[in-house]
């Protein structure tokens, strides 16, 4: 069976991501609300039910949750089940060199993304609409990069990162694991350790 976790934004981002590729069809989306009712036609399902399911047989699943660190704390939990597979979800206006990028497993690449050439992307990423990444840039797992975010060349970031929505950064800065970056945010030196960082230039607030 085919399932997206979650039943909010993101999953329903997700969803239409697949939809619109005709990668997949899903089954059910797995969610703490809408229990019972139906989004875009699609079942919602509690997590236990979704957990008795997924025992056996074999099984694709999308995290469609956009917090990086439950997202990391679902793709651990859930990637126990030999079963289970994460096949990415990739709009069919997002651009990449797919002869020179790597990517992990459970992307999603949402409208209007742009990767350019020799990026390499970990396991669970999320980018957003119209988000950009340059040449030789790292992306950690479990990291989302929310709508309109740049992301110059040659930088680094972490696991567990969240990037608001149009943050960008210059070239050749990296920014730590479990960072979290406001929206709107200009990052221009490295980012070393984990925090909240808002404003032009970024600054960390807590
Ligand atoms: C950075 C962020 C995570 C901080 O959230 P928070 O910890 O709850 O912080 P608060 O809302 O309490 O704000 C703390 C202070 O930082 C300021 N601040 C918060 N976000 C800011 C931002 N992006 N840029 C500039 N200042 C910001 C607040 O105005 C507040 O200032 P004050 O103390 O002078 O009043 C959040 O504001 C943010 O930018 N989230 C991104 C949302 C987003 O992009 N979602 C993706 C949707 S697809």
């Amino acid at each position: 069976m085919n399932f997206i976790l979650g039943s909010s934004g993101q999953a329903r981002e997700s969803e239409w991501i697949l939809r619109a590729s005709g990668q997949a069809k899903p089954d059910h989306f797995v969610g703490r609300d809408f229990v019972g009712s139906q989004i875009h036609g699609i079942e919602v399902i509690s997590e236990e039910r979704f957990k008795e399911l997924i025992t056996h047989g074999n099984h694709k699943v999308w995290i469609g949750i956009g917090n990086p660190k439950l997202r990391a704390k679902l793709g651990q939990e859930i990637s126990k089940f030999s079963g289970v597979e994460f096949p990415d979800a990739i709009h069919p206006s997002a651009f990449y060199d797919y002869e020179y990028c790597q990517f992990g497993h459970g992307l999603l690449l949402a409208p209007g993304v742009i990767v350019t050439t020799d990026v390499s992307i970990g396991n669970h990423v999320h980018l957003n609409v119209k988000s950009y990444v340059g040449h030789e840039s790292v992306i950690g797992d479990f990291t989302t990069i929310s709508p309109a975010v740049h992301i110059a060349g040659n930088v680094k970031i972490g696991k567990r990162v969240f990037m608001g929505i149009g943050a960008c950064t210059v070239e050749r800065i990296s920014i730590c694991d479990d960072a979290v970056i406001g929206a709107g945010a200009v990052i221009t030196k490295s980012i070393v350790e984990p925090g909240t960082y808002v404003g032009v230039p970024a600054k960390r607030i807590s």
